[in-house]
This record gives structure tokens, C-alpha cells and sequence, in this order.
């Protein structure tokens, strides 16, 4: 590397908040003295956004307040013993950013595994790490790599990674995963102390995990309020051992969903107890302890320094006015989301770009979240809103070519509440300036496979209980089907459909989408809209079901009175099953017939007869009770995607292998050319997930 670009090396290296290293010519032995103190650096290290010659490498060195910052040497060897070093470079930590390291090593080779680890000056040591650089771009060989979400320590185990770890560390080398994407949710900032719920949540114990130096209690849980709470709870989350094992072994790429900020949050604004506050100073101290605790090639606006993050200084201030595209246009809310950029692509070899996006920071306001949706729902249709009412909602002003009605129905029908969408922007999740630079990066991507790292799913999520046969429970009262309000892209059809015909007329072919958030196992197609609509999909979906986090199905079996008249479509029981079944699934995926089949019969092939095909022609998996973790597999001909379901993770496993699998299945889908419709062929390679198929 030449001294300019030595140069222009350490200047980007800065703009992530990290040193430079480089790659030394000749291998040398470690002469560091390291000797391993995992107890000085209690929350292990990590290494993020690896491309082809460099990587992004992370610690932790706390010391005791009013510590001048203390010097690091951060060596990377391509052995385990540090016999073969092939770049060090000097780090250091301060009370600035947390004590936390970061250093951009660069200067290194492609598609390779190297290894590293911190020192202090008298020799102390971090535990060692793993990590890999990506193919060069032009370079065809099959990758692969993990996609999670949603991992939730103050309720669960984190056994998933332990069960990655095991795989991966017997896996062939050429077999390998690359990296981890994370799709969010890597924190939960709201956190139960034990004491509040001392009967648990669903079926799960809650631990004592993290105490806010500060904090909000609302209702019985606690929220982080300033930036030393945000810093406590990944601190707190990092001390969970199967998550810094991950760490310490694969790159990560890392994007915040909802709760690294709030868990209702959207722009600089959070919302609790039906009422939305601004929450500018909670945004910046967000992005500030995720820019500190994850490694990441994200872009701060005054990010010319290595520690300081920099964040603008700004005032909670309410949100009055908002653009053409719902973004408020309020000084401090634009600085707020403006302090650390998060959307990125990376390139992963010739096979894959990897773009991934912001799904909360730009969004306009969710409105089936809003207040005066409530009318929309009703305790007789468990969380089912009417799909043509939720259409409304989401196209606001230009609904029906610009004609939105004045008022919509309750869903019982028996009032009516006026269209309050009805002069508001169609509802967009990636606001304006993000969409262009998505759809500009899909369209110039020469990959195999562009894959949309997307926090939140976009596969449609709808039911049919115009179809319940008479006399089962009330008739569904609206037209057509019924749509589930989870406030993501299944309700966002109109921006949705947007991308989607964006992907059809520009030709694109390998265009995947892999999602989090909405702690599910899905399969399926990318398509615009359903039947009685036209069915022209134009990509594969996937979602990954959460690592621990407790997902609706438990939620459900908890919470859906036993005598609810349409059980049977959710948590069902036939006579033969000793515990409710996940019947939700099937609703989903062949329809209410189905699941009163099922209910009769405990028959499940019989209950497949009954499906509805019209109803989820795009789905070909969903498990909206599974656990665990996706991998995906690229080649220049295929993409294969894998789901290792996990049973509910309520404790730590104490096996090797993380603990025993509920199943298996894996979707191959061949490269289409332009013009020819994307397929999924699923194959079952362990267990039987009977309801999810
Ligand atoms: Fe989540």
C-alpha cells in the first residue's frame, strides 16, 4: 500500500470512528506479550462490514472513572497461535466513546479467515476473535452467510448461536459462513426487572439482566433515557456468553430495527401508552452506543474524530410539520436521524451485494398503529384488520386514483370514522432519499443475487374469514380478505408495490429479500399484490424467526381466551393433541377451512385439502411460533436458503450443539432470467414443521 493510499486508508478508516492498520509484507511472530484477561475486556470482541482487504475490529477495555485513555495494539495473524501476524496496529480506548476500540485493518487478503486480539500495554489481553474478508468482487465462488434478529436476553436463551457456532465450526471450509447479517433487535430497550413481573412473560423467566442508571418506568417495564442507559443495556446484552461467542467468530453486519431506539419509535419520535412525544436527545444517544458497540461502515455527519461520536446537539421539541413524504421537517428530529446513516451496501464476492436499509429512522407515521385504527380491529377477529381498510389507510390521499373516501367503516360496521389518512402522503417506510439510493443501488448491482438486508418483512400476511362457513362464529363483515396489522411491509402496499415494479421493468433478476423483526419463519415470493389481483411475483422473500424473542403464537396461547368461538384458526386443538397447536400457520397459509378441518379431524394432510389457493399463492412457509436462525447459500447458478428451527428457547442449553432442533428445511431457487417468474422448492431435511407447509 503507498503512502497516498496509506493516507486516503486512514482518513475512511476515521470516518467509521476507528484507527488504521495495515497489512504487514512479511508474516511475523506476535511479540505483544499477550496474555489472555477476558475479565478486563468483559464484553469480548467483535469485527464488522469485512470487505475484500480490510475489516473493521472492536473491544471493550474499561477502566475506572477519570482514566486517561488507555493504548491498545490490536494484532491480526492468519494463525491461531500469533505465529504468522500479518498486521498490527496501535488502538485505544476513552470514557468518550465507552471505552470501546475500534480499527479498520486493511491491506489484507480476500475470501480469507484471519484472527485477532487486543493488548494493553503490560500485556493484558482480550479473548481471541475470528473473522473473514470477503471474495474479491470479480471472484464467483459459492458464499454463504446467517441472517437473525430479535434476540432478547431479559426473556430467553440465546442457544441459536450456540447451535451456528457448533455447525459452522464442523462445516467444510469452502462451507463456511462469511459473516452474519443482523437484522436488529440485537437489544431490547425495554427491559422488565424481575421484581415488576414476578409471574414471567408467556412461558418465559425473566432475568435481572441490566439496572438503567437513569431510566423511565412506563406501565411495568423500563426504558433508557440518555445515552449512559443506552450504553448499560448493550453492555448488559454483550455479558450474555453465547452472543459474544458469535461475535468473537464471524463478522457481523449489523443494522438497528425498532428496538435499538423504541420500540414504537419512528423518525425521532416515540410513542407509549397511545401517545407520541418527541424524543430527539433519546435518538442521538441511540445512534451514539450503537455507533460505539457496533462495528459498522456507518457515516456520521462530524465523524472526522476516533472517539468522539460527535452527535448534534439537540432539544426534544415537538414535530408539527412534515414534507411531501411524512418526514418532519422540525431542525432537531432531522438532525437526530441525520447523526449516524445506516443504510450501506457491501459486496460479498461476485455472487452477492448486500444493501441494506433503514426501516425506521425516514418512515412516515404507521397508521393502522394509530389511534383511530382501533375501530378497525375487534376481540371477535384477533388481530385481523380488513385488507380493502388497511389499503385506504396506507395510500391516504391517493387512494382510488386520489378519491380516498371521507370516512371508513368500523369493522363490525356498526359506526363509521372519518378518513383522517385521507390528506396525508402515502405511507412510506423508507422515506424519499433512502428509496432513491435503494432502487439506484438494485438497479446498478452486477451481482448474481442482490439481496435487501431489510429489518422488516415484506411477505403479505392475510387471512379469509369471509370464507368461515355459518354459524362457526360472527360473519365476517367486510368484503374480501382480512390483513394483520403488524406494521410492516405486508400493510405497505403501495411503496411496496413501488420497489416491486421498479425490480419488473428494469429487468432485474436475482433480487432476494431477507428480513427480521417479525419473529417468524417465512417463504416466499415477492409479489405486488394477491388474488383477485394479479399474482406476478418478481423475487424470493425470506424472514428469519427470532432468536429468542417471544413470538406471537406464544403470545396467543397466553393471552386468546379458551372459549374464543375461532380458536381453532390460532393456537387449535384437535382431540388427538395433548397442547394447542400452531393452527395460526395454517391459517395463514391455506385459510380458515383448513384449520376447521384440522380442529375436526387432527387430520393435517385433510385439513391441507381444504386450502384456499387464492389466499397465499406467494407463501411456502410460515411458522409464526419458530425460533433459531437462516443461512443462506450463493452460487452463481441457485441460491439456497435454510431454516434451523429451534425449540422455544426458555433456557440456556448446557449441550455443545446448542440443544435439539424442532427441524430443518432448506428452499433452493435457480437464478431466473428476466422475464421468467423466481421459484422456491422447498425440501425438508429434518423434523416435520406439519402446520408451516
Ligand atoms: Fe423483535
Amino acid at each position: 500500500m503507498s503512502s497516498v493510499d496509506r493516507r486516503t486508508f486512514a482518513k475512511l478508516a476515521a470516518a467509521f470512528g476507528a484507527t488504521a492498520g495495515f497489512g504487514d509484507l512479511f508474516p511475523v511472530t506476535s511479540s505483544s506479550g499477550w496474555r489472555e484477561r477476558r475479565d478486563l475486556f468483559p464484553e469480548g470482541v467483535a469485527s464488522g462490514d469485512s470487505d475484500h482487504d480490510s475489516v473493521l475490529l472492536w473491544t471493550r477495555c474499561p477502566q475506572p472513572a477519570g482514566t486517561s485513555p488507555v493504548h491498545l495494539t490490536v494484532e491480526v495473524a492468519e494463525d491461531l497461535q500469533f505465529s504468522r501476524v500479518v498486521a498490527h496496529a496501535n488502538a485505544y480506548a476513552s470514557s468518550a466513546a465507552d471505552w470501546t476500540s475500534r480499527v479498520l485493518v486493511g491491506g489484507l487478503h480476500p475470501a480469507k479467515v484471519y484472527w485477532y486480539r487486543f493488548t494493553d500495554s503490560a500485556g493484558n489481553g482480550s479473548r481471541i476473535g475470528r473473522t473473514m474478508t470477503a471474495p474479491d468482487p470479480g471472484d464467483s465462488r459459492p458464499v454463504a452467510f446467517a441472517f437473525v434478529s430479535c434476540q432478547n436476553t431479559n426473556q430467553g436463551a440465546q442457544s441459536a448461536y450456540r447451535r451456528m457456532i457448533f455447525e459452522d465450526e464442523r462445516a467444510p471450509e469452502g462451507a463456511q459462513l462469511g459473516f452474519v447479517l443482523h437484522l436488529g433487535d440485537f437489544i431490547y430497550e425495554i427491559v422488565w426487572y424481575p421484581e415488576d413481573r414476578p409471574q414471567g412473560m408467556y412461558d418465559r423467566r425473566i432475568r435481572d439482566i441490566v439496572r438503567y442508571p437513569t431510566g423511565e418506568k412506563i406501565d411495568d417495564f423500563h426504558i433508557p433515557v440518555n445515552l449512559e442507559d443506552y450504553r448499560a443495556i448493550y453492555r448488559a446484552y454483550l455479558h450474555d456468553p453465547d452472543v459474544q461467542d458469535a461475535r468473537a467468530r464471524w463478522p457481523f453486519v449489523n443494522m438497528w430495527d425498532n428496538h435499538e431506539f423504541s420500540w414504537l419509535g419512528w423518525q425521532s419520535l416515540q410513542k407509549f401508552e397511545g401517545a407520541t412525544r418527541p424524543a430527539q436527545t433519546r435518538k442521538v444517544a441511540a445512534n451514539q452506543a450503537f455507533f460505539e458497540f457496533q462495528p459498522a461502515r456507518m457515516a456520521r455527519p462530524n465523524g472526522d474524530s476516533l472517539e468522539q461520536f460527535n452527535g448534534p446537539k439537540v432539544v426534544d421539541t415537538p414535530i408539527s410539520q412534515f414534507d411531501d413524504h411524512g418526514l418532519g421537517i422540525e431542525t432537531n428530529n432531522l438532525a437526530a436521524i441525520g447523526s449516524l446513516k445506516g443504510y450501506r451496501a457491501l459486496q460479498w464476492g461476485r455472487n452477492i451485494d448486500l444493501i441494506v436499509t433503514d426501516q425506521r429512522s425516514y418512515r412516515s407515521e404507521e397508521p393502522t398503529g394509530m389511534q383511530q385504527a382501533k375501530a378497525l380491529l375487534s376481540n371477535d377477529f384477533p388481530e385481523m384488520m380488513p385488507q380493502q381498510a388497511m389499503e385506504i389507510l396506507d395510500a391516504a390521499r391517493a387512494y382510488n386514483n386520489g378519491n380516498p373516501p371521507a370516512a371508513i367503516r368500523s369493522i363490525d360496521g356498526s359506526f363509521e370514522i372519518p378518513n383522517v389518512w385521507k390528506s396525508r402522503p402515502p405511507q412510506t417506510i423508507l422515506g424519499a432519499e433512502q428509496k432513491t439510493w435503494f432502487l439506484e443501488k438494485l438497479n446498478t448491482s452486477k451481482a448474481t443475487w442482490k439481496i435487501w438486508g431489510n429489518t422488516t418483512a415484506t411477505l403479505e400476511m392475510r387471512a379469509d374469514p369471509q370464507n368461515l362457513p355459518a354459524g362457526v362464529a360472527k360473519p365476517w363483515p367486510w368484503p374480501g380478505y382480512a390483513g394483520f396489522a403488524i406494521q410492516d411491509w405486508s400493510t405497505s402496499y403501495v411503496e411496496r408495490g413501488e420497489i416491486y415494479d421498479f425490480v419488473q421493468n428494469r429487468g432485474i433478476t436475482g433480487f432476494v429479500t431477507v428480513a427480521g423483526d417479525r419473529h417468524s419463519f417465512w417463504a416466499g415470493l415477492a409479489a405486488k399484490s394477491l388474488p383477485p389481483n394479479s399474482f406476478s411475483p418478481v423475487g424470493v422473500a425470506f424472514v428469519t424467526g427470532s432468536i429468542s424473542a417471544p413470538g406471537i403464537v406464544e403470545a396467543l396461547e397466553h393471552g386468546l381466551p379458551k372459549d374464543h368461538p375461532l380458536r381453532a384458526l390460532y393456537v387449535g386443538q384437535a382431540q388427538t393433541d395433548s397442547k394447542p397447536q400452531p393452527t395460526l400457520n395454517m391459517l395463514l397459509r391455506h385459510g380458515v377451512k383448513s384449520c376447521l378441518e384440522y380442529a375436526k379431524t387432527g387430520d393435517v394432510q385433510k385439513a391441507r385439502a381444504s386450502s384456499n389457493p387464492d389466499l397465499s399463492p406467494h407463501v411456502a412457509f410460515v411458522d409464526m411460533g419458530g425460533h433459531g436462525y437462516s443461512i443462506v447459500r450463493a452460487t452463481s447458478q441457485a441460491i439456497e436458503t435454510e431454516f434451523v428451527c429451534i425449540p422455544r428457547p426458555l433456557e440456556r442449553s448446557d449441550r455443545e450443539d446448542g440443544g435439539p432442533l424442532n427441524y430443518r428445511v432448506k428452499f433452493h431457487s435457480p437464478l431466473w432470467q428476466s422475464g421468467q417468474l423466481p421459484k422456491l422448492e422447498l425440501q425438508i431435511v429434518e423434523g416435520d414443521p406439519k402446520f408451516s407447509i
